[in-house]
């Protein structure tokens, strides 16, 4: 299929609302995708033809959403090629995926001691987890740090390995400055030491192509609504023979065998993860999202953001008094910036006034922002389908805001 833009924005119904009656640009992508028609119709034909409780029910309706379900899984597993649906288990999102790892895994390998490493440029759901694993059992958690240019420093993470690292937790795009870590580096080195590698994926399965067996990671997560379909649902990839050694996280129905007061077994993979009636519809709107990706081809999706992506940088660098954080050559997904020495805030807020949606503050990476010794930034966030007329208007709503201030 050819990439034809026009085509793709009236595929999202909300990219032609107006705001304070101004044409929407939707720049906030970081924070959640907008969803495709594809993907609403299917969300309203469950609940208006099949919808009903799934691996539950022997009727109709029941086997119906069931199996739409498995097969959700199934299509999950080919979009990142993990080897089997046992390794596909539908979390809350990214942040329950990491506590679940950060709970279960930490239960089977970590001890009094032992060390867990993150980076200095991580989401607070890839850190707060550890610190709490690391308190539970009295281990320590050591820091990857980053360079000027928000990139990961590998010779200083080779330092921080040892035999004590017992998991590497790191993401493969930071969501605060959009740097794209090289984390098949980070995975080889991790494997030296025998330590387990989980990737967060939550900023970079809509934007990069990823293979988790080339890349051999232990664990791969992301969240279902920013990539294009509902939120409350995200996937957890694990190899399934570290899965099948870690306890369950999480107690209910579903993930059990049989229940006695004697003695309880548990289901096999995936459900033993899987307590509880799961969301089996955000489950299926993330295949119909992952098949409308796929028509159009990842690939494609990945080229022209990229060049939009260099449009923006440009164009924003242009602004005089504009100073942009996270100035990798290797990025993804958005720009972090600030703009003399206006508050973020007040910069968001008229470029509100004009239509244009962007996001401010730490973006729930506050190390991040101690360490280039900001407050926070004002975060543009970018999809496919956003256009360069489009990043034209946040640069013009940027000189007003400029005006406004008297800069
Ligand atoms: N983690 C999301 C973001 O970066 C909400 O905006």
């Amino acid at each position: 299929m050819t990439f034809d833009i026009q085509k793709i924005r009236t595929d999202f119904p909300i990219l032609s609302k107006k705001v304070y009656g101004k044409q929407l640009i939707y720049l906030d992508n970081g924070a959640t995708t907008q969803k495709p028609q594809k993907v609403i119709d299917r969300i309203s034909r469950i609940y208006s033809q099949t919808n009903s409780n799934i691996h539950r029910g022997v009727h109709f309706l029941s086997e119906k959403t069931t199996s739409d379900y498995e097969n959700a899984r199934n299509t999950v597993k080919k979009f990142i090629n993990a080897k089997s649906e046992k390794e596909i288990i539908f979390t809350k999102g990214t942040t329950d995926a990491i506590n679940l790892v950060a709970f279960s895994l930490g239960e089977y390998c970590v001890n009094e001691g032992d060390e867990i490493i993150v980076s200095q440029s991580e989401h607070h759901s890839n850190i707060v987890p550890w610190q709490l694993l690391c308190e539970r059992k009295k281990a320590k958690l050591k820091v990857i740090p980053i360079n000027e240019k928000g990139e990961l420093i590998i010779e200083e993470y080779k330092k921080l390995l040892n035999e004590k690292t017992k998991i590497v937790s790191v993401a493969h795009v930071s969501n605060s400055l959009g740097i794209v870590h090289d984390i098949k580096t980070v995975t080889d080195e991790a494997h030296k030491y025998n330590a387990y590698v989980l990737i967060d994926a939550a900023q970079s399965v809509q934007h990069i192509k990823t293979d988790v067996q080339k890349l051999d990671c232990d664990f791969y997560t992301f969240s279902g609504h920013k990539i294009y379909a509902e939120t409350g649902i995200g996937v957890l990839y694990g190899k399934e023979k570290i899965l099948e050694k870690m306890p369950p996280y999480q107690g209910g129905g579903d993930m059990i065998k049989s229940v006695s007061f004697e003695k309880t077994t548990y289901a096999e993979l995936p459900l033993k993860f899987e307590a509880g009636t799961s969301n089996y519809v955000g489950a299926i709107s993330i295949a119909t999202a992952m098949d409308y990706i796929t028509e159009i081809g990842l690939e494609n999706i990945a080229k022209y953001e990229a060049e939009l992506l260099e449009y923006a940088t440009q164009k924003l660098s242009s602004v005089n008094g504009l100073k942009i954080y996270g100035t990798s050559k290797n990025k993804a997904g958005a720009i972090s910036f600030l703009l003399n020495d206006i508050h973020p805030y007040d910069a968001g807020m008229i470029l509100d006034k004009l239509g244009i949606a962007i996001r401010t503050g730490t973006h729930c990476a506050e190390p991040t922002m101690k360490f280039f010794s900001i407050q926070g930034t004002a975060r543009a966030s970018f999809a496919f389908y956003n256009t360069k007329e489009e990043i034209d208007t946040l640069y013009k709503g940027l000189l007003r805001v400029q005006k406004m201030f008297g800069k």
